[in-house]
């Protein structure tokens, strides 16, 4: 069966590298030279190279050798990569008009194609205010208990001495504060549902796209379709009840855009499943890291459990819920999500395509080919984080310089998320310091990609219980 994939991939890279091919051979309509670089082999490019290596290095070493702007050609997409702060400004926000946002139509097909994150112009400002209503800090401040809640839940399986998988249970976390975001309170059996298809859809998003039935790519848009189903039926009873909710499917639903029209239930429908997926393994590698960081520094680990004793004690004992303003009192715990955001770079680069010839700093970046701005060379350039290998939390006393820090994107597409990640991220963080000891098992390096880079083997680790209990318990 991988032969007849690699057959079909050979296949595919083909024709799409003559479709580039063609736009190659169109006249730019400016004399500006393409920036240096090696485009690899005919038609596939520099893609071998990419996948044999770790990216980080890949980028790495690219940037070494040309400078700040280069080209290359990966999966039969001709690109330029963008290293410096000025350039991610340009392409997200100066001239974010040059550039529209380019995903697989494979993967835009699981997702849903109307989602936020695909679109550009009125239709993308007008959702985006509504999810961003969703996530307004007003609304997540009333969150905080739920959250606590689910956390609790989730860490309810953990010290009881069995190898978890971290980034499975951080990602079922993030699943469920995804939901509780989206819908409020859920019914069980549909929240089961939800997951379940949400699940299949989520394993088949990285597989090859085909149409060979059975292949996970197949059962991950069958999968996607059952969703659509249970979305409508939720639509269809929330409409029914007349409801105000602040969630985000009460704010997608109660809405008109200025010419007075309303959303089509499948615009709903992608974008539950949009955030849905723009939330859960993002904030759940993340939280993967942090478990690996704090567990590498037992100094700092220290200093973050001093910090959450000290308001699990003014909570009497953990006897008392969090509350939002201890959320936003943690200055070493912030300062430690901060930079397993820069360490991590999750998002390495985020997508964008030339819609006309581009000039930028003496270069051409023609239309149709890409413009990556690449977060995780500015984020390890050691110009603006001296010693950039190293985890120092410490170095966030001082803010960033402009446009060198930006784990959540920039611009007209920056993350509407950012917060209610970083409330997650610092819930569980209370909860896992306060509760428990932790050993990793198995290597203690290595990185997956899937597509976001992850310790190896999602860091499975041993949790045990301190023997101080925390008593307040989830309602
Ligand atoms: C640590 C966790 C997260 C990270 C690192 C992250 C990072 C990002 C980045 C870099 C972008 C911009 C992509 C681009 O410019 O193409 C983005 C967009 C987005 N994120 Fe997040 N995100 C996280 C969590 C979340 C959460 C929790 C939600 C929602 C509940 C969310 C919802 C979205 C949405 C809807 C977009 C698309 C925005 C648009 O196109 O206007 N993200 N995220």
């Amino acid at each position: 069966m991988d032969g007849i994939f690699a057959y079909i991939l050979v296949l595919l890279l083909f024709f799409l590298s003559c479709a580039f091919l063609k736009k190659q051979n169109r006249k730019p309509e400016t004399s500006a030279k393409l920036p240096p670089g090696s485009m690899g082999w005919p038609y596939i490019g520099e893609t071998l190279q990419f996948y044999s290596q770790n990216p980080n290095v890949f980028f790495a070493a690219k940037q070494k050798r040309y400078g700040e702007i280069f080209k290359t050609k990966i999966l039969g997409c001709p690109c330029v990569m963008l290293a410096s702060p000025e350039a991610a400004r340009y392409v997200l926000v100066t001239q974010a008009h040059l550039f529209k946002p380019t995903y697989p139509k494979s993967k835009e097909r699981l997702i849903g194609p109307s989602a936020l994150f695909f679109q550009q112009g009125g239709y993308h400002m007008h959702l985006r205010k509504l999810v961003q209503n969703s996530l307004s800090l007003e609304s997540l401040r009333k969150l905080v208990p739920d959250i606590e809640a689910l956390a609790l839940s989730a860490m309810n399986s953990w010290g009881n001495g069995t190898v978890i998988n971290t980034f499975n249970e951080m990602k079922r976390f993030s699943f469920e504060v995804g939901i509780l975001t989206i819908f409020g309170h859920l019914d069980t059996h549909l929240r089961e549902e939800l997951k379940k298809n949400y699940w299949m859809v989520d394993s088949g998003y990285n597989s090859f796209p085909n149409s060979i039935p059975g292949s996970r790519y197949q059962k991950a848009l069958l999968a996607r379709k059952r969703l659509g189903k249970i979305l409508s039926d939720i639509i269809c009873e929330r409409k029914k009840m007349k409801l105000l909710e602040k969630d985000l499917l009460g704010c997608l639903l109660n809405q008109k855009d200025e010419k007075g029209e309303i959303l089509t239930d499948d615009q709903i429908a992608d974008n539950i499943i949009g955030v849905l997926f723009a939330a859960q393994d993002t904030t759940g590698s993340v939280m993967t890291w942090v478990v690996k960081y704090l567990h590498d520094d037992p100094k700092l680990l220290e200093a973050v459990k001093a910090e959450q004793k000290a308001i699990y004690e003014s909570n009497e004992e953990g006897n008392l819920p969090l509350t939002w303003n201890q959320t936003r009192n943690m200055p070493i715990t912030h300062k430690v999500v901060l930079e397993s955001l820069r360490m991590a770079s999750i998002i390495s680069f985020p997508f964008r395509e030339a819609v006309v010839d581009v000039e930028y700093k003496g270069f051409l970046i023609p239309k149709g080919w890409k413009a990556m701005p690449l977060f995780r060379n500015i984020h390890h350039n050691p110009e603006f984080f001296p010693d950039p290998q190293n985890f120092n939390p410490s170095r966030f006393e001082v803010a960033p310089k402009p446009n060198t820090f930006m784990p959540f994107g920039s611009g007209v597409h920056a993350c509407p998320g950012n917060e209610l990640a970083k409330l997650e991220i610092l819930v569980m963080i209370h909860h896992l310091v306060t509760k428990f000891r932790w050993e990793v098992v198995g290597s203690q390096s290595g990185i997956q990609y899937g597509p976001f880079p992850v310790p190896l083997h999602g860091l499975p680790a041993r949790f045990c219980r301190e023997s101080t209990s925390y008593n307040y318990k989830a309602t």
